[in-house]
């Protein structure tokens, strides 16, 4: 291989478009050979010519049979037998807020929308920008919301794949439906999104057909080796375990989510309280002490949760962090119950019978641990990350 050339090399060229259902990269290399061989083989270039002509982009494709015609008005596919659209798509303005990432995650997304917006100073050295990734980590963490702030950094719609909506469609047709979903893709800049992939894999553990699944898998593993420079495919799932090998192998980026540690988690419960942070502001490191150990999504709802008894008047603010506080006291340890038992009397006006009574530490032992008036922050880090 790699040895053809001239009219041998634009065959086999020929060919490999074909195979991968790239019609319209089909079409342009056709018109390029007509131009080419215009010259020195002038009933060739004829032929080629003529099938260009006769075969106008708006009478369908021949080479794909269950995708839409490349039209710059293309409908979005959808599943024949239940109509359901297969992707999902979100255009958002650059400016949108980033998701909270840590520094490692920061970094590594920087440099692929680096690597995207100067991908010509790569070019010019031979290289291609990444152009597929895999999000790895527990739910809530943010692997969907980055794909979407990522292809809003880029300027690209994010085309969500429904895994669900691919696999429920007649199982002998979710190979096609997966196809269509992914040329279609393939034909503009984007990032495309298969969120949660697991969901292949499980089925084939589970599943009698487990021929089809396994296709489904390969349709995948081409199209992540032929992906076009123009566009970025990110796969996530929260179960990397039943991610086939092969198929990890061959992702350009590997991008690891963790759950917040006890920084993140504060930055979290400021962002997430928004304008009433004026009013729970106070009880930050309570709060954030409470949510460690829990994803941004939980985070997020206990926290809108708070709000909306506010703003419905249902409660205090004080009254409510009281009512979490107790609620929440009850899976700590020993030790847990006395850090936020100090902190609550350090930090707020509460009194010490009070504190006593919400977090069951005697006020003996508050008077103890706050007597010398301890900073409690780096205990807190180093009990909960143990
Ligand atoms: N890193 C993050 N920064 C800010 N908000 C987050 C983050 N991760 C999750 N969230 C919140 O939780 C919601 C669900 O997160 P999502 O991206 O769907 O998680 P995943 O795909 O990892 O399961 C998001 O819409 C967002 O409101
Ligand atoms: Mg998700």
């Amino acid at each position: 291989m790699g040895e053809l050339s001239g009219i041998k090399a634009d065959l086999a060229q020929v060919v490999r478009l074909a195979l991968a259902e790239q019609t319209e990269d089909v079409r342009m290399f056709a018109a390029r050979l007509v131009r080419k061989y215009r010259g020195s083989e002038p009933d060739l270039a004829e032929q080629v010519d003529l099938f260009l002509r006769t075969k106008p982009r708006s009478a369908g494709a021949p080479l794909r049979k269950a995708a839409a015609p490349a039209l710059p008005q293309q409908p979005l596919p959808v599943d024949d037998e239940s109509r359901l659209s297969l992707l999902k798509v979100f255009k958002d303005p650059p400016h949108r807020e980033a998701p909270l990432l840590s520094a490692a995650l920061d970094e590594s997304l920087g440099q692929l929308i680096q690597e995207r917006k100067q991908s010509a100073r790569l070019a010019a050295q031979g290289l291609t920008p990444t152009r597929s990734a895999i999000f790895v980590g527990p739910p809530g963490v943010g692997k969907t919301l980055t794909a979407r702030w990522l292809a809003s950094q880029l300027e690209v719609p994010l085309y969500v794949l429904d895994l669900t909506a691919v696999m429920s469609s007649l199982l002998g047709k979710s190979g096609s439906n997966l196809r269509a979903a992914l040329d279609f893709a393939k034909r503009s800049p984007c990032v495309l999104l298969l969120d949660e992939i697991d969901a292949i894999a499980k089925r084939r553990s589970d599943d009698a057909d487990v021929g089809e699944l396994k296709r489904l898998v390969t349709v995948i593993l081409q199209e992540v080796d032929e992906w076009p420079a123009t566009g970025v495919l990110v796969a996530a799932t929260n179960h990397p375990e039943l991610i086939d090998p092969a198929l990890w192998r061959r992702f350009d980026l590997v991008v690891e989510f963790k759950m917040p540690d006890i920084s993140a988690v504060k930055d979290a419960t400021s962002r997430f309280l928004g304008p009433d942070y004026a009013l729970f502001g106070r009880w930050i490191d309570v709060l954030s002490f409470l949510f460690h150990g829990q994803s941004f999504s939980d985070i997020e709802r206990e926290i809108h949760r708070l709000r909306r008894a506010v703003a419905l008047g249902t409660a205090s603010d004080a009254d409510l962090i009281e009512d979490f506080i107790r609620t929440r006291i009850l899976s700590l340890d020993r030790q847990g119950r006395i850090d936020v038992a100090v902190l609550l009397a350090q930090q707020t006006r509460l009194s010490q019978h009070s504190i006593s009574d919400i977090t069951g530490v005697s006020r003996d032992t508050i008077r103890k641990y706050t007597a010398d008036n301890r900073i409690v922050t780096p205990r807190i880090k180093r009990k909960r990350e143990a």
